[in-house]
């Protein structure tokens, strides 16, 4: 990775993805969390103040240094230790059944394969286990998609290969899990090709 992607674009993504206006779904993706808690793409930090108080632990997994060292003040004021460990979703450094819940937001769209990255949480997950997603996606109408498909290679060269269009809900369920509860909806402040959004929680079944 160059100067880009591992100094300007961490920054970005935080200026973008840490807006304020982007909070309270924030915090209805991590209600819920509870246990050993995995976190993938943990980017700057934006979810720890929503971890619930029945989060025991969470383990960050997040390949660039930039944004861990933004999170700091965040993590400074954690109320639940929070550790880095591990750099790949797709291959997680962690022994099958290890954790109770995992949080992934605005990730899926950007994680080179992010089949194997649903495999891996399900494997780490126990069974019965949370997957919390809220992520960015396929737009449910006709004539959105047309232009997610028509700006997705410039979104994938200037974002840190960002897709614009996977199919956030069909990925989980091909990964094996059950979905317990899914929301559709455009951010209502986001143009609608990069603010449909499918916020949910999932069942490791
Ligand atoms: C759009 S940002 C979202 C950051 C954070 N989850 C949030 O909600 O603000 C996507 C994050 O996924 C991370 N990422 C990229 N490839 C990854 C991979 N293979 N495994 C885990 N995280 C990855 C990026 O470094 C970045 O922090």
């Amino acid at each position: 990775m160059g100067i880009y992607e591992n100094h300007v674009l961490p920054r970005i993504v935080d200026l973008s993805c840490g807006s304020a206006m982007l909070d309270p779904v924030r915090e209805q993706t991590c209600e819920g969390l509870h246990g050993r808690v995995v976190e993938i793409g943990f980017g700057s930090g934006r979810n720890v103040p929503f971890y619930p108080g029945a989060v025991a632990s969470v383990t960050a997994v997040e390949p660039v240094d930039t944004g861990w060292h933004m999170a700091g003040k965040r993590l400074a004021a954690a109320k639940v230790p929070v550790e880095r460990s591990g750099l790949d979703g797709q291959s997680l450094p962690f022994a099958d059944n290890s954790f109770d819940s995992a949080l992934s937001t605005w990730t899926l769209c950007t994680i080179p394969d992010a089949r194997a990255a649903l495999a891996e949480l399900r494997r780490v997950l126990v069974p019965g286990g949370t997957f919390h997603f809220v992520e960015h996606g396929l737009a449910p109408d006709a004539g959105v998609q047309k232009w997610q498909q028509r700006l997705n290679p410039m979104q994938r060269t200037l974002f840190g290969g960002c897709h614009l269009n996977r199919d956030i809900r069909a990925m989980i369920e091909n990964a094996g899990f059950e979905i317990r509860e899914v929301d559709r909806f455009y951010e209502s402040r986001t143009p609608k090709f990069l603010g449909a959004l499918s916020r949910g929680v999932a069942i490791s079944v």
